[in-house]
């Protein structure tokens, strides 16, 4: 049902400057700069997919680290990163990316593939383990071996197999594992940052109701600490109807406020690209077999973007239609991406003042919680110097419209946000590095460039959009 959204009181907060912590400060939207990803003839009538990368985790020796990667996107590392000026003095570090690649979401499979996914190579090991009586911290590492059986005559949807859809790959696993060991070679081996031993009042790790990060996490945290193989580690997790990082929490203005211009609205500047790409989604579900009045498959590029996407990042095929002989052309599957890439610029940041107003109702909650962290980190009333979050696309997609970037691209798999704390005599400042590079915003409220902004002023622009402790979020979830 779509139906659409009025606004008398969500813009009443957009464009205008509030005054918070002393300082007046701009919280209104300002457009992004102009993107290829945005011009909608480049992404009907392109070829290539921007330079992008789509097929391996691995970015060709060619291009620099910073490319785009879909299947592994760039991170921190001590090859490429950008020291600040000795005279500053790091304090404190807010990690927050995507998981790494994995098997597709059942949902996004088509009803029969033409050839089966085997993840034997790996295990999911679910196991508790009670920590007081006799058996405390004991218990077997057990693990999930998936299996059909043949006297159980429903066929699985999508691909037979021994994989979850979705689980971490065992290819996911290892770029899970590479990106510890490249945060941990900044921030230990090159700044001595962070000590060499894992230190449970130092450091905390954060996962979501998704089985998907805890698997990244197992991963990446021995990628830091190698003397973690095998030993317990804690994983913090909040209640998944409040979970303030997948985001789990409800808001249904932000939905509201979604469907009136996203996926699944009647928006003319939304339906524009689902018009003029009509051609291409009737060949493809002619191939896969998906029913032309499957909504979900058509409301967006979504799923077709996921189900090619991670075939590709895993080496497999693009699939054919076993009766018609006729395959997903690698040009068919290079216009789903750059529609995928156009979708994700318009919701999240083209689209409008919406967008930020969707990320701020939405994502309110984890932005207090940082607020917070780097207030307790300049007051010294908490002794936790990192954090590290493994989240979502969804996560990512919306700190990235509240922090207005000038270039919004869909978070591929490991994108990474870094929030990095400095002090100078009595002075605080924020660095903000997306993809290991300083975080290019298009508002003035935070400099254009991230760097070494002023803590008051980055605590005025995120209190003043959620309010302090999140104050305003309750309230504005529950406008109508
Ligand atoms: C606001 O300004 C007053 C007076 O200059 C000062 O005492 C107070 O600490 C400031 N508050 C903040 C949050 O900066
Ligand atoms: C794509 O190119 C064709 C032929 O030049 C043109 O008619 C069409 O308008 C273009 N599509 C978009 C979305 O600009
Ligand atoms: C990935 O795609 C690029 C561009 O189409 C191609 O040059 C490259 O050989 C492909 N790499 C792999 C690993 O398939
Ligand atoms: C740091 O900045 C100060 C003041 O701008 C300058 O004098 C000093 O040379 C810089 N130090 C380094 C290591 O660049
Ligand atoms: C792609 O979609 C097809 C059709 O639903 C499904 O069978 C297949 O499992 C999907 N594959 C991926 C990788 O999502
Ligand atoms: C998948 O398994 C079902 C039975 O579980 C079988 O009918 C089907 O042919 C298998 N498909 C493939 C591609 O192996
Ligand atoms: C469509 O986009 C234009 C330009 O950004 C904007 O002025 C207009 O209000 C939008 N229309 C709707 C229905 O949101
Ligand atoms: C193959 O193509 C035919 C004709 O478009 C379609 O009916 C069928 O669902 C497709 N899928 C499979 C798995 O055969
Ligand atoms: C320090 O910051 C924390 C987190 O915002 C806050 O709860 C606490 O009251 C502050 N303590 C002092 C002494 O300002």
């Amino acid at each position: 049902m779509h139906y659409l959204y009025s606004f008398p009181i969500i813009f009443s907060f957009a464009g205008v400057a509030v005054s918070a912590s002393n300082s007046t400060v701009d919280l209104s939207w300002h457009a992004p700069s102009y993107s290829k990803l945005n011009d909608l003839n480049l992404v009907i009538n392109g070829t290539d997919v921007f330079g992008f990368v789509f097929n391996s985790s691995k970015t060709p020796a060619g291009l620099p680290y910073s490319t785009y990667n879909w299947c592994n996107m760039p991170h921190v590392r001590s090859s490429e990163y950008s020291k600040v000026n000795s005279s500053y003095k790091l304090e404190y570090v807010h990690v927050i990316h995507r998981h790494h690649k994995r098997t597709p979401y059942a949902s996004n499979t088509f009803p029969r593939e033409s050839y089966a996914w085997d993840c034997s190579d790996e295990g999911l090991y679910y196991h508790a383990a009670p920590f007081t009586g006799a058996n405390a911290y004991s218990s077997a590492a057990t693990y999930w071996s998936v299996f059909t059986s043949p006297s159980n005559p429903l066929a699985p949807q999508g691909f037979n197999g021994t994989c979850q859809f979705p689980q971490l790959t065992s290819g996911g696993l290892d770029d899970s594992r590479q990106h510890g060991k490249d945060v941990f070679g900044v921030y230990h081996s090159l700044l001595g940052f962070l000590p060499g031993h894992y230190d449970s009042k130092k450091m905390q790790f954060r996962v979501t109701n998704n089985v998907i990060t805890s698997q990244v996490a197992s991963n990446l945290i021995p990628g830091m600490f190698p003397s973690l193989d095998g030993k317990s580690v804690p994983l913090l997790i909040q209640p998944s109807s409040v979970d303030s990082l997948e985001p789990g929490y409800t808001c249904s203005s932000a939905s509201s406020l979604f469907s009136s211009y996203g996926a699944g609205s009647t928006n003319a500047n939304w339906t524009a690209h689902l018009t003029a790409s009509s051609g291409l989604v009737r060949t493809l579900d002619a191939i896969s077999g998906i029913s032309s009045s499957a909504t979900d498959w058509h409301k967006s590029w979504d799923h077709y973007f996921d189900n090619l996407s991670a075939r590709l990042c895993h080496a497999k095929s693009l699939p054919c239609n076993s009766t018609t002989g006729t395959c997903v052309t690698q040009t068919q599957a290079n216009e789903v991406f750059r529609l995928g890439e156009y979708e994700y610029n318009y919701l999240y940041r083209s689209a409008g003042p919406q967008t930020l107003e969707y990320a701020r109702r939405s994502y309110g909650i984890w932005v207090a919680e940082l607020a917070d962290h780097l207030r307790a980190a300049q007051n010294c009333s908490s002794s936790v110097i990192y954090r590290h979050d493994v989240a979502h696309d969804g996560s990512i997609s919306r700190l990235l419209a509240l922090l207005q970037i000038q270039e919004m691209v869909w978070p591929g798999m490991g994108s990474e946000v870094i929030f990095e704390l400095y002090s100078k005599h009595n002075e605080w400042f924020v660095r903000v590095l997306w993809g290991g590079q300083v975080l290019k915003s298009s508002s003035p409220a935070l400099g254009h460039e991230v760097d070494m902004v002023p803590l008051n002023s980055i605590l005025a622009y995120f209190d003043g959009l959620v309010g302090r402790g999140a104050a305003l979020i309750p309230g504005l979830c529950n406008q109508s």
